[in-house]
């Protein structure tokens, strides 16, 4: 896989499949940032993906903003959902989690707080289609 991509996934297991080969780019330390409906997959696309890593217990994390999980990574996984003000996600340390080296962070929601993110991530877009396939797409902000 190389940035820009885009692919149309039919099936959940498509999806699974697609987060199955973009992990292998992945190595620690990167953040990802999310963006998509409720619905879309974000989630179940960072549940698919984690199983690389033996993570089996991903949930979202929208009421508690941030879950963290260890495999054979570790992972910092944010859900700016249910954020009203910047200052709470700053309450929790996030600024912190960041700087954890080899920790992948991943921010679902990420579009809702731009003014947080750090200038260098990856950008993965969620796009339900009417017949419901989805469009997924990735690039390198740098
Ligand atoms: N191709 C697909 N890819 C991902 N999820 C799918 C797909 N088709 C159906 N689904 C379902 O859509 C829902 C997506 O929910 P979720 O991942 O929680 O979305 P989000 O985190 O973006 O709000 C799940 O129930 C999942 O089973
Ligand atoms: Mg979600």
């Amino acid at each position: 896989m190389e940035f820009p991509f885009a692919a149309k996934v039919n099936s959940e297991e498509e999806t699974a499949r697609l987060a199955g080969e973009f992990s292998e780019l992945l190595q620690g330390g990167e953040i990802v940032a999310l963006n998509g409906d409720l619905g879309a997959g974000k989630t179940s696309f960072i549940k698919h993906l984690l199983r690389n890593f033996e993570i089996d217990n991903v949930s979202s994390p929208t009421f508690a903003i941030v879950n963290e999980y260890q495999g054979s990574l570790k992972v910092n996984h944010f859900d700016f959902y249910r954020i009203n003000k910047v200052e709470e996600l700053y309450d929790i340390g996030f600024e912190e989690y960041l700087t954890r080296e080899d920790t992948l962070t991943f921010i679902e929601w990420a579009d809702l707080l731009p003014e947080v993110l750090p200038s260098k991530r990856i950008e993965i877009s969620f796009v339900v289609n009417d017949d419901f396939s989805r469009e997924i797409s990735f690039k390198n902000i740098s």
